[in-house]
């Protein structure tokens, strides 16, 4: 069986930043395979408790493996579930909550998800694989306009209305099934390969699109208030400049209530040792946040 790995990404930097108090209940919103979980619960103290949400069933029976602690819990739900499941157990707020957005590296590496560029898979790209809608169907149903939309708004894709016109195409000739026949068609609207595939961004959008990732990241944003007590902190890793701007102006606007500071004013970036052990940290991004 493939052992699946994914490296926590400035793990011990969030460590250092969030958990302010080693007795205190926190959430880990993204708990993927439980780097970052495992290390939290080696500072803490046998009292803390830690909530772990992730979408991902497969992922969350591989992080309790790995962590094998009882003062971790989790719930195979999104994070934008927090505030209900905080209500539920009559706790009023965290000391600390991580959401470490986007994919692990075992959702990235596993071609049978469909999330890869390099291995061929179904097109998939579910976080979720009860939910309902793939990466298949919006490329084989979905029509030009909102083809071209995702493209462009969570792609940032230059050429998509021609991708979107390539994948109706394609798709009247035959359904498109796997990753490599979309890999495929993006292929020949650019008719050249760089030393990025020029699929990435078409990836990236679909990816965005089945899990309604921004959403999510929009909605967890405002919920905050509702997450997170006073005196607590909120760290979030991001990986691309739609979410980092979300979350940079969020942030921003809370720090102008007076009811909650920037703790780094500065983005927080993994320095080149950690790139060049693990290079999935190159575009990471962490703003941390405390109410005051
Ligand atoms: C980058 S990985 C987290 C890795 C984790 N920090 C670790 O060290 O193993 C992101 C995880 O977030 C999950 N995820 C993405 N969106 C989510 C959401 N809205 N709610 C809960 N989990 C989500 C994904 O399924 C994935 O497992």
């Amino acid at each position: 069986m493939t052992q699946w790995t994914h490296i926590p990404i400035l793990a011990p930097e969030i460590a250092d930043l969030l958990l302010t108090d080693p007795d205190g209940i926190y959430a880990d919103g993204t708990l993927g395979l439980g780097g970052h979980a495992e290390l939290f619960l080696k500072r803490l103290s046998p009292k803390a408790r830690l909530l772990g949400f992730d979408k991902d069933a497969q992922a969350l029976q591989m992080a309790v493996a790995r962590v094998n602690d009882s003062r971790l819990t989790v719930f195979n739900e999104s994070y934008t579930c927090l505030p209900q499941e905080l209500a539920k157990l009559n706790i009023a707020g965290v000391h600390g909550a991580l959401f470490d957005l986007g994919l692990s590296s075992y959702q990235l590496d596993n071609p049978a998800r469909g999330f890869s560029i390099i291995n061929n898979g179904p097109l998939d790209m579910r976080f979720d694989l009860s939910s309902t809608l793939t990466a298949h169907t919006i490329v084989n149903t979905w029509g030009l306009d909102d083809l071209t939309r995702i493209l462009t708004d969570y792609g940032e894709e230059r050429k998509a209305s021609q991708i979107a016109l390539a994948i109706l195409n394609a798709r009247r000739q035959a359904p498109i099934n796997t990753t490599e026949d979309l890999k495929q068609i993006v292929q020949r609207v650019y008719g050249f390969r760089g030393k990025t595939h020029p699929a990435t961004q078409t990836f990236q959008a679909l990816r965005i699109a089945v899990n309604d990732e921004l959403g999510s990241v929009e909605t967890l944003l405002q919920e905050l208030p509702q997450i997170i007590a006073k005196g607590g902190r909120a760290a979030v890793l991001t990986f691309h400049s739609l979410e980092d701007r979300l979350v940079k102006n969020r942030f921003k606007e809370l720090a102008a209530t007076g009811e909650w500071r920037l703790v780094n004013k500065k983005v927080i970036v993994p320095e080149y040792r950690e790139i060049c052990q693990n290079r999935r940290s190159r575009s990471a991004k962490l703003r941390v946040i405390e109410r005051v």
